[in-house]
This record gives structure tokens, sequence and C-alpha cells, in this order.
């Protein structure tokens, strides 16, 4: 933590101290998250009568332009439904490891906790490799593939309002010339046989596209399998139900690693398989 840190949560209570009591002063955010210059600060029901004036302090003391409450992520988009609390401008620009994503944060998910297998993916692929995202976001995993790797890549979002930020940062990060953008359900992309890697960034429904990669993949190539996996079913899960709809269609499936993203709820993982598959 750095000393600026430090100081932080002792000036925003010293402040909101003059219009909180201690009580709801001891309940103000500890943790919070930054995007671009965008605030997302999780509020206890309690404090959401000052919720104005506490976004106020934090906006002026974190200097940002901005402030959301955090609510929940939903739906086949996986949405966001955070209220703005202070400020008006949902949209910003985030850099992290030398990428850009520009994304309304009120609406699109961007989750810090995913950082590690997004700078993982900096460094994954071979600049002669094709690269399919079934799964684009704004661009959250395949764009560290293209700016930094060099690799060509597909990137399929059927959400029209997340492909429009897909296209920006794709210009923003300059990475035009290798990687295209298909605003479609990733289920009608045509490609067969054409990839060497699959990015599966999708949780909970992943299995149902199994199917898809399989005919989008090349022999031999990788597929980055997300799902979410309640631990006692681990370690067999989620690579058995990979295998065995694999095995159904024709294809033999070796696991190559296995990694903790984050807790996704009490008692279940979101996990990432790297999953090699071959033509039987
Ligand atoms: C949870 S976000 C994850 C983004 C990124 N892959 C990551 O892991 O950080 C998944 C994205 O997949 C998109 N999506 C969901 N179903 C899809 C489908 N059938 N075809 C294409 N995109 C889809 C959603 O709109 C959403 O933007």
């Amino acid at each position: 933590m750095t000393r600026r840190t430090q100081l932080i949560k002792p000036r925003i209570r010293e402040i909101l101290s003059n219009i909180l009591s201690p009580e709801l002063v001891s309940l103000l955010p500890k943790h919070w998250a930054q995007l671009g210059d965008v605030l997302i600060l999780p509020l206890r029901e309690e404090l959401l009568p000052y919720k104005k004036e506490i976004a106020k302090v934090y906006a002026e003391v974190l200097g940002v332009k901005t402030v959301l409450r955090k609510g929940r992520i939903g739906g086949e988009f996986r949405e966001t439904n955070y209220e703005i609390i202070y400020g008006s401008d949902p949209i910003t620009i985030h850099k992290e490891n030398g990428v850009f994503y520009k994304l309304d944060a009120s609406k699109v998910m961007f989750s810090p906790a995913n950082v590690k297998e997004r700078v993982r993916m900096a460094s994954i692929a071979k600049p002669n490799e094709l690269v399919v995202d079934m799964f684009a976001g704004i661009g959250h995993l395949s764009l560290p593939i293209a700016k930094h790797c060099k690799a060509k890549v597909i990137a399929i979002e059927k959400s029209p309002y997340t492909f429009r930020f897909l296209v920006e940062n794709i210009e923003l990060n300059k990475v035009q010339d290798r990687m295209a953008a298909y605003n479609i359900d990733n289920r009608e992309f045509k490609g067969e046989n054409i990839a060497d890697r699959i990015l599966m960034g999708y949780v909970v429904k992943t299995p149902k596209f199994i199917p898809k990669a399989l005919e989008i993949a090349k022999d031999g190539a990788i597929i980055h399998y997300h799902n979410t996996v309640p631990e006692r079913l681990m370690p067999e899960e989620p690579f058995r139900t990979f295998q065995e709809t694999a095995k159904e269609y024709n294809y033999g499936a070796e696991l190559l690693e296995s990694r903790i993203i984050k807790r996704y709820a009490p008692g279940v993982w979101h996990v990432v398989l790297d999953i090699r598959v071959f033509k039987k």
C-alpha cells in the first residue's frame, strides 16, 4: 500500500465525520475499484441516505470525475447496473499493462479481480497464431494478445452496446491490422478449423459453447476454458465435463494447466483451464 492510499481513508473518514454518526463512519467502504477516472464504490444500505455526500467526498479526495454505486452483474451480456451517485459521465478509459480499455463502467463489466488473467494473456500467444475470442466483451482478454503478442485476433461479441467499445478499443490500441471484431452470437460464426487458440471467457453457461469451440479449433489448438465450479467438485470439474463433451464430438482433450481466477460465491470458484484438443 502506498503512503497516499494509507492517508486517503483517514482523510475521507475525517471529512465525513462532520455529517455522519461514528457508527455510519465505521461502515464507510474501505475498498473500492477505480477504472480510469471512474470510481466504483460498494455502499451499504445504511449509508444510502447520504450516498451523494459520501460520493462527493470520495470523488474529491481520490480525484475522479464520476462515482458509481456497485451493484450486480447479470444476464446474457453480463451487464452491470451500477448507479451514478456523483458526476454524470460513466464512460472512461482505463489503462492496464499498456492496454487501453474504453468502457461505460456503469453498464459493462470489467473485473479488477481478473487482472492476472489479462496480464497472462499478454504473453500467451506467438505472432503467427490465429486467436478467436468467443466472448470478447470490450476486448478484456484479447486486446493484450493483439497488442503484446502481436498475434491475429478475431473477437466476437454479441451485445451491440459492448461491441461499440470493442471496436473503439481496437482503434485506441492501434491493432486494426491484426484484430477484427464481429457483433454476432458466436454460434453463428462461420470459421471452421481455423484457430490455434480460443478464449472462452464466460462462466456458468460455458459448457453449452464447447461444440462451437471445437468446430472453430484447429487440430492441436489450445482452448482457455473458463467456468465456475463448486469447491466440492474440484479438481475433477470442470475438465470432466469438457472432456465428456469433446468425446461426444469425436475430440480428445488434454489438460495442460488449471488456475483459480477468483472466488465467485461462497464455496464456488471461477477457474480457467488450458486444454489442448485433438481430432480423433
Ligand atoms: C463476462 S464477459 C467477459 C469478457 C472477457 N471475456 C473476460 O473474461 O473478462 C462475457 C461477454 O460475452 C458476451 N457474450 C455472451 N454470450 C455470447 C455469445 N453467445 N456470443 C458472443 N458473445 C457473447 C457478453 O455480452 C459479454 O460481453
